[in-house]
């Protein structure tokens, strides 16, 4: 159904045909006045004209009334058509220049939408929460990394609602109040997991659209931090292991030097003593050595053919001339045709004789220690059980820490360095293995390396897929 067009008001009529007729009727006046004209033909007269400008001012009224619908439509949002003007061809060139005013409008109404758009996405895609805020420290827009982080986000609440950090909001109400921002605060998100950020806040020029003073932007410096705390534990560490030897070793000299100059048979003991100290620091030295050249190449997939069975043969006849002593039996027992895997050799065996060693070292005297190796689906399986006193649960997730040792003066005692399951899990980190330690206090530890069983038939590209398998450790069962 055709909508019809609203009565126009009489009034406008009435007004519209009142002024274009005054100029005639006064005319007329005037002429009837100065008897230049008789009053019956003037009224005559008067007649025709108002008839026929009735006509042409009812029809410029109506197009009046047209015109002002079509703009309604314009500003509604809908799209009509320019109408025809026929006797106010000035309304029609209005009509057409509105309607292209109209047109260049939303085509930059839609571009700003579209702008707006793509300016949430990018503020979305940032990988940092980012949140506006306006001059009442009220958020007032947030992006998909923040609602990640905090949780639901109202917006228009202040900010101290969702983050009640008052370092940070110190810093925000200073920049707020036109202070230049300082150095990034540095606050704690609590967990789990706790994280570290620094928030970067700067204040806008002027207000965005949304009413934006100042931007938070919070970056995660969580790995920072404790790669920070790691070196500079792990330089704290590694000094302190070779001050301890390093002190004896110049205690000694002096002693040598001094007070034991002529004592034969104490400088053959001191002797035995500073060999056994820069022993300790020349292992210590190679094996920091030996876990920087494995970290380097991590992320090379190795690309030799080992033999377990052979390579482990070897090791156990070493580690027997360790285990004799202290009456501890070492046993190996390999399973037939076990399949080849893809790995580097010195690596394998650096990881497989520290994991022995450590066996025959902590195991109590007179116990056995046994090695078992067999295939498991797809991989080469390795056990290493002994009857040690075993290892608290606790201490289990951070054996492989460098350093970390469970009876620190024990493991020195025994010669030590700590830094053995470090190896042990960067080399099971370039061969995509896997650690598992079980352990029953006063019973013994069993430590179990998965090896995945290399595919030689298609080369070792196949291997080469970045997969990283971590060092898993099941709870010790107490
Ligand atoms: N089989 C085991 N039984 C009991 N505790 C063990 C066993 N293996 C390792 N540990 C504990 O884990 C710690 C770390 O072992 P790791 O091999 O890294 O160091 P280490 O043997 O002391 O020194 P390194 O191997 O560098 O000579 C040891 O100090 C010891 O406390
Ligand atoms: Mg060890």
């Amino acid at each position: 159904m055709v909508d019809s067009p609203p009565p126009l008001p009489a009034r406008r009529h009435i007004i519209a045909n009142a002024i274009a007729l005054a100029p005639t009727g006064l005319a007329l006046v005037v002429l009837v006045w100065t008897d230049a004209l008789p009053l019956w033909h003037a009224a005559v007269a008067f007649g025709a004209v108002a008839f026929a400008t009735a006509i042409f001012v009812r029809r410029y009224v109506l197009s009046v009334g047209r015109f002002a619908r079509f703009v309604e439509a314009l500003a509604r949002g809908d799209d009509p058509e320019v109408p025809r003007f026929v006797l106010s061809p000035a309304a029609e060139e209005l009509a057409g220049g509105v309607a292209a005013l109209t047109r260049l409008w939303r085509r930059q109404r839609d571009s700003i939408n579209a702008l707006s758009a793509s300016a949430q996405a990018i503020v979305d895609g940032l990988p940092d929460p980012l949140l506006g805020i306006d001059r009442s420290r009220r958020i007032v827009r947030f992006n998909r990394a923040a609602r990640t982080l905090l949780g639901p986000i109202e917006t228009g609440r202040d900010l101290a609602a969702t983050l009640r950090q008052p370092v940070l909001l110190d810093s925000v109400d200073a920049v707020l109040g036109g202070q230049p921002a300082e150095e990034p605060a540095e606050i704690v998100v609590v967990g789990p997991p706790e994280r570290i950020f620094a928030a970067h806040i700067t204040g806008l020029p002027r207000p965005t659209e949304d009413g934006s003073s100042v931007l938070v932007v919070l970056h995660d410096m969580t790995a920072l931090r404790r790669a920070e705390r790691m070196r500079a534990d792990f330089v704290a560490n590694a000094s302190h292991e070779l001050r301890t030897p390093l002190a004896s070793l110049v205690g000694f000299v002096e002693t040598l030097r001094g007070p034991a100059r002529d004592d034969a048979e104490a400088r053959e003991r001191f002797l035995a003593i500073m060999a056994e100290q820069t022993g300790r620091m020349r292992r210590l030295v190679e094996d920091l050595l030996s876990l920087s050249r494995i970290e380097q190449r991590e992320h090379e997939p190795p690309t030799g053919r080992v033999e377990v069975g052979p390579l482990l043969r070897g090791l156990v006849e070493m580690l027997e001339m360790k285990a004799r002593p202290r009456d501890v039996t070492l046993s190996l027992d390999v399973a037939a045709e076990l399949p080849a895997v893809t790995g580097d050799r010195d690596e394998l065996a650096m990881a497989f004789q520290n994991l022995i060693d450590n066996a025959v070292k902590y195991t109590r005297p007179g116990t056995a220690v046994n090695v078992v190796v067999d295939r498991a689906d797809d991989s080469v399986r390795l056990v290493v059980h002994d009857q040690g006193e075993g290892i608290a649960a606790e201490h289990l997730p951070r054996l492989t820490e460098r350093f970390y040792r469970v009876d620190t003066a024990r493991s020195r005692q025994m010669g030590g360095t700590g830094l053995g399951l470090a190896i042990v899990k960067h080399v099971l980190n370039r061969h995509r293995g896997r650690l598992q330690v079980e352990s029953v206090l006063g019973e013994g530890s069993t430590f179990t390396v998965v090896l995945p069983a290399g595919d030689f038939s298609t080369g070792p590209e196949n291997f080469a897929a970045p997969k990283r398998h971590d060092i898993s450790t099941t709870k010790a069962v107490v």
